[in-house]
């Protein structure tokens, strides 16, 4: 797992947006794996002036969004589709039909996931998919003790996400109990997944997830195992890291043709 630690926020932002471009650019046509969440709407946002300055054409891109509230209406304005309009869809050039959602209003949920699966694989795979880190280390909505094999599924909110996520909604108990969202498994065949995590919440989930054991207690830390992983985090959320020398030194040194 390549560990890369910046001064603040706003640089950690802009190192993610930039190897989200540096995909986009290499091949246009990239299969991008996305995430909602208060983090990456600063990636979003450089996404959108990159697009903006003529850096980043969209055009070719398709994009499959990790998890959805299961009752929602797309069109609600707490919905992930809602969330993904507002943040990037609506300011980039990406083909409608290239935007892929898990749906929220499935009748037949299980044949809906497999159908998620199999959009997944006709569209080649997913090559970089950008991920976010629950405080109790979930990716996707995986929560602890997913199966760290999982493919899409229903899944179950904790009532920690249900916390975290109630902002829009008003209070924890408006929050959808349910979700659908990729699994672990699904996650881990991506080529590359990039983890963007900041703030001193994130830090001890962060810790685990790069330095701990490998455990279903904390789903993220199976991302140990990917072969292509980039973490990229502030200094809040490096906190609890052990060895930040190296990773820091390791950046340092990084050869000029890896670089974004
Ligand atoms: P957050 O969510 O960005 O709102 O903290 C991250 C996640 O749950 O993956």
């Amino acid at each position: 797992m390549e560990i890369i630690i910046k001064p603040s926020v706003v640089e950690a932002q802009l190192e993610t947006a930039k190897i989200l471009r540096r995909q986009i650019q290499r091949k246009p046509a990239s299969v991008l794996g996305l995430a909602t969440g208060s983090t990456p709407i600063g990636v979003y946002a450089a996404l959108v002036e990159m697009h903006q300055r003529g850096e980043l054409d969209f055009s070719k891109a398709s994009t499959f969004n990790l998890d959805e509230y299961v009752g929602l209406d797309p069109k609600h304005p707490c919905s992930y589709r809602e969330f993904m309009r507002e943040h990037l869809f609506g300011k980039v050039n990406l083909s409608p039909a290239n935007i892929h959602f898990p749906d929220g209003l499935a009748k037949d949920v299980p044949a809906h996931c497999a159908e998620y699966e199999a959009a997944i694989l006709r569209a080649g795979g997913i090559d970089l998919q950008l991920l976010g880190i629950g405080r109790e280390g979930h990716i996707g909505f995986n929560e602890p003790s997913s199966s760290l094999a999982s493919r899409t599924r229903i899944k179950t909110l904790t009532r920690q996400t249900l916390q975290d996520n109630a902002k829009c909604f008003g209070s924890p108990d408006k929050v959808p109990h349910h979700v659908i969202t990729m699994g672990v498994g699904t996650i881990m065949d991506t080529r590359h997944c990039l983890m963007f995590a900041t703030g001193e919440a994130k830090a001890e989930a962060v810790a685990r997830m790069a330095e701990g054991a490998i455990t279903a207690d904390l789903p993220a830390s199976i991302l140990q195992m990917h072969p292509v992983c980039t973490l990229v985090v502030d200094e809040a959320a490096a906190a609890d890291l052990k060895r930040t020398d190296y990773y820091r030194w390791v950046y340092d040194n990084k050869p000029d043709w890896q670089r974004v």
